[in-house]
């Protein structure tokens, strides 16, 4: 018997009401994408993202249509994990246009993240990447040339919503398609 310890809560399911969710929300992401502090290039991260200006009022205008689409979904989460309080904390979209995307970082020290795949076409984009996070295991197994896995992609659909712990490494390959890969991201903390 292969036991498989320490399991990573890695949580993904369809939002229900997406396809209102999309259309309202990409309004105003558009919207969002003309305003220049929403394009912050550096090196070749070519990225559309509120991320910096996320505390500004004008820009949270689609928080409680995410929020209260993806309920369902996090009620059910917050269950599995023995969770009754559901704390929301940040949220933020990222834009994915040609050749854009998002190196190694993780969302700590915020306890859980989500990834809600607004625009996402699964035969021209790749979904999010995590990193496995026993380092030191992966780069032993490396050395000694052993069958190990260092990153783990779940296939991603338009209108799924994965959540994870937020500590842990991710990144979102690079678009080379010329449709657009727009999510929504938030942190949220849960407490029994
Ligand atoms: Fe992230």
């Amino acid at each position: 018997m292969f036991h498989k310890i320490f399991d990573l809560p890695i949580y993904q399911s369809p939002v229900a009401a997406h396809g209102e969710t999309k259309n309202s929300v990409m309004n105003e992401i558009m919207r969002l994408r003309q305003d220049p502090r929403c394009y912050q290039p550096t090196g070749n991260e070519r990225v559309y993202s509120d991320y910096m200006i996320a505390d500004d009022p004008s820009t949270r205008t689609y928080k409680n249509m995410v929020i209260e689409s993806v309920k369902p979904n996090i009620e059910e989460f917050a269950h599995e994990m023995g969770a009754k309080k559901i704390d929301f904390g940040q949220i933020w979209f990222q834009r994915y246009e040609t050749h854009s995307f998002h190196g190694v970082h993780n969302h700590w020290p915020s306890l859980f993240s989500a990834v809600y795949y607004l625009e996402f076409d699964p035969k021209e984009h790749k979904p999010t990447a995590f990193v496995n996070p026993n380092k030191l295991q992966v780069a032993l197994y490396k050395e000694h040339n052993l069958k190990f896995s260092n990153t783990f992609s779940p296939d991603g659909n338009q209108g799924d919503l994965l959540f994870f712990p937020s500590f842990l490494d991710h990144y979102a390959p690079m678009n080379v398609s010329d449709k657009p890969r727009t999510i929504i991201s938030f942190n949220f903390d849960l407490s029994a």
